[in-house]
């Protein structure tokens, strides 16, 4: 059965979906884009999508041209026409389709597409034993809290850590922490988790809030604030956190180990408390 996919008002098979050339997607990378897994059929903290996605819209002055409802129930008819249990429903708005010119258009529909793939999520031995990344100088613009569409940066600063045979590319802006490629980065340090702050040099992470707020919950000391390249090297632990990534630990940057290379005691507790996080809220709804 082909893989359906929602286009414009309509749900259809995904080789029927067409975009004109003259999509400002195509042409400049023009919208804004959400990722969001979907657990036995639900999707993982959908509102909290929903928002950051209305907000990227704010930030790129596009309309949002469905309600927080009409958005949920768009989400929903597509996970149901998709056969995965566990998915990866990937959304994306652009500012529609004009003649090329760099200035907004007037009176354009936005384009909006969504498609849901099966969720791939690290494998066992990834999660036993951790993985390597590179660092990499930030090169990437001034608003990466917006979850924009134009990703050339960060698809260059990804492909790094592949051709280097590793998992993610961590980024130093001015020598600071900023995020990794596609993911949200914490360090650990003598006990205490070490998190960049939500400013305009990061995305938000969905995973990142909810880590946050597991660590909270349960007495796990966290410092947020900017930490230079030194101390994120010399740290006894470090994570990527993201939507498909979950929590997976780094055990080696730039071929230097990390703490003892091994997958560190609050990695082991923080990833026990997502998967418990998940499984409570999520897969107990179906009972
Ligand atoms: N990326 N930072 C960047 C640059 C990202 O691209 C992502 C996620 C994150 C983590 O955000 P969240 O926890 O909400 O997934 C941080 C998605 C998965 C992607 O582009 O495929």
């Amino acid at each position: 059965m082909s893989q359906i996919v929602y286009l414009n008002g309509q749900f259809l098979p995904i080789e029927q979906a067409y975009v004109p050339v003259l999509d400002r997607g195509f042409m400049f990378g023009d919208g804004a884009y959400e990722v969001i897994p979907v657990y036995s059929r639900h999707a993982f903290r959908l509102r909290e999508h929903l928002q950051r996605l209305e907000n990227s819209l704010q930030g790129l002055r596009l309309t949002n041209l469905y309600s927080l409802a009409e958005w949920e129930n768009l989400v929903l008819a597509l996970i149901k026409r998709n056969q995965a249990e566990d998915q990866s429903l990937y959304l994306q708005v652009t500012r529609g389709v004009a003649p090329r010119n760099h200035a907004f258009p007037k009176g354009v529909t936005p384009t909006v597409f969504m498609m849901s793939n099966p969720l791939i999520t690290p494998s066992k031995e990834q999660c036993e034993n951790g993985v390597s990344a590179v660092s990499a100088v930030d090169i990437r613009w001034d608003r990466c809290d917006i979850k924009a569409i134009a990703l050339l940066p960060n698809v260059l600063l990804q492909q790094m850590a592949v051709d280097a045979g590793s998992v993610e590319t961590v980024l130093f802006r001015d020598g600071i922490l900023t995020e990794g490629a596609a993911s949200n980065i914490f360090a650990v340090e003598k006990g205490v988790i070490l998190a960049p702050p939500k400013d305009h040099h990061m995305l938000p992470g969905i995973t990142y809030d909810l880590l946050l707020e597991l660590a909270e919950a349960n007495d796990i000391p966290v410092n947020i604030g900017y930490f230079d390249e030194a101390r994120i090297r010399a740290a006894d632990e470090l994570w990527i956190s993201s939507s498909t990534k979950e929590v997976l630990a780094i055990t080696s940057l730039d071929g230097k180990p990390i703490g003892n290379a091994k997958p560190g005691p609050i990695f082991h507790k923080m990833y026990k408390l997502y998967q418990d996080y998940k499984n409570r809220v999520m897969r107990q709804e179906n009972d």
